[in-house]
């Protein structure tokens, strides 16, 4: 069991030195809290791999897994990068003042007006994905007389899956251009033979939440690999290797992840060694990293309510949120751990199953969670919540989405309003 040894000296949780009770009382709950500084921290930590390495780079945050205007500002105080995938996304960085050059655009079937914008907007690159997409950026530009930068995104024919990853020649995936049959080099042709394209090198992402170093080295070969290739073939030379993300975090005790920093240090080495053997200039290196940045400074704030006996099993206990606010357990049976905040160090006293308040029986956060006593009213705090919980968060059941609180140096800044009724009818237009 994680149990969090930051409490106050009335034993309650804190999150950045603030008492969770009393976030609880002044947001109300569910209540999605992030720690700024360990955001902040684990940015600077890739980054020192890569100063420490002394490597051109770009540590470019997968805002996916947690996208708001906040988040956009802290990433660029950092100095950080973001990807993004959808107009959405895209727009919310430029209303955050993200500067644009920092940006790539990702997706596997971007449309016209997402492409238009990137380039109106001067997207720093394209991470271009297929050959339709090639076609409607190449009449885009064309259009509106401009230029852009693009990368291709490979599948390297290497897939990571949480504890396992497989090699086969071709990975069934529907994301980038398969190396094997001859498309990868077809698009680097194309994009080659466009004088509005400037091509800057490669991407591949194996997976997400990843425990082992292999394979992101042999992404890493293998993406040299095609680096070299286009070299002796087309004479073309990468600038630009970007590895993608996936560095896996600690839900549970029982995960034991590398830190994220010595995944990187082990990606850099492998492009180093690699650029050596093929004769290859060292290239910029690039990660994406969602998780690492978010996950483990989230945390999610629900009022205990009900409970419910069954005999012989594990009872159990409901909270105000669930797979509205969370839907990693019930989609991928994400397991989570969580404490009561009044006394998160507390002996427990019994194991229960935490329940969402959503109409399904599949709305379980936590099938085995060791508790102390609680009662109704109590605050349960979910810990490591911060990635891909609020960014894939709906209104099933007509529930609203929780408030954002950003916390940092004491102070808890509301980052995004709760979802009041009004807002959940505001696109609805009466039939009568
Ligand atoms: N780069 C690309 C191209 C990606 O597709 C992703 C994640 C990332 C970077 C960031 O990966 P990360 O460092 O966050 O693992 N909803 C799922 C995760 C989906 C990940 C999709 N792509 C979940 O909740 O586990």
């Amino acid at each position: 069991q994680i149990i969090p040894n930051l409490v106050n000296d009335k034993g309650h949780l804190m999150i950045a030195n603030l008492d969770t009770l009393e976030l609880a009382k002044e947001f109300g709950t569910p209540l999605v809290v992030y720690d700024v500084e360990r955001i902040r921290n684990q940015i600077r930590s890739f980054k020192k791999v890569f100063e420490e390495e002394k490597v051109n780079y770009a540590v470019s945050y997968a805002s996916k897994a947690f996208s708001t205007i906040a988040m956009y500002q802290v990433c660029n105080q950092e100095g950080a990068y973001t990807d993004v995938v959808s107009a959405g996304e895209l727009y919310t960085a430029l209303q955050a003042g993200f500067p644009m050059e920092r940006v790539s655009f990702h997706g596997n079937n971007k449309s016209r007006q997402e492409l238009e914008m990137a380039v109106d907007h001067h997207v720093g690159k394209i991470m271009v994905d297929n050959f339709y997409e090639i076609e409607l950026l190449s009449q885009i530009l064309e259009q509106k007389d401009s230029h852009i930068d693009v990368m291709l995104r490979i599948t390297p024919g290497i897939s990571a899956h949480t504890h396992e990853y497989d090699q086969t020649g071709q990975v069934d995936s529907k994301f980038g251009f398969d190396l094997e049959s001859g498309q990868a080099d077809q698009a680097l042709k194309e994009v080659l033979a466009n004088p509005r394209m400037n091509m800057l090198g490669l991407h591949a992402h194996i997976g997400s939440q990843i425990f082992e170093l292999n394979g992101f080295q042999m992404a890493a070969k293998k993406l040299m690999e095609v680096a070299a290739h286009w070299r002796d073939k087309f004479n073309y030379e990468s600038r630009v290797i970007n590895v993608g993300g996936g560095f896996g975090i600690r839900y549970v005790a029982s995960d034991q992840p590398l830190k994220a920093e010595d995944f990187v240090r082990t990606i850099i080495q492998t492009i180093k060694q690699e650029s050596q053997k093929y004769n290859l200039s060292l290239p910029k290196i690039e990660i994406e990293p969602g998780r690492s940045i978010a996950g483990p400074a989230g945390y999610n704030l629900y009022t205990i309510g009900s409970r419910k006996e069954v005999k012989g099993l594990k009872p159990y206990i409901t909270v105000d949120g669930g797979m509205g606010d969370n839907i990693r357990p019930a989609l991928y049976q994400a397991e989570y751990e969580a404490v009561l905040a009044k006394d998160p160090q507390a002996q427990s006293i019994e194991t229960v199953r935490i329940a969402g308040k959503y109409c399904e029986s599949g709305d379980i956060l936590i099938s085995d969670q060791a508790l102390p006593k609680s009662e109704p009213g109590d605050i349960l705090v979910m810990l490591d919540t911060g990635a891909y919980g609020y960014s894939m968060a709906s209104n099933y059941n007509r529930n609203p989405r929780p408030a954002v609180v950003f916390c940092e140096n004491g102070q808890a800044k509301l980052v995004v309003e709760r979802e009041s009724l009004t807002d959940l009818v505001h696109l609805d237009r009466s039939y009568l």
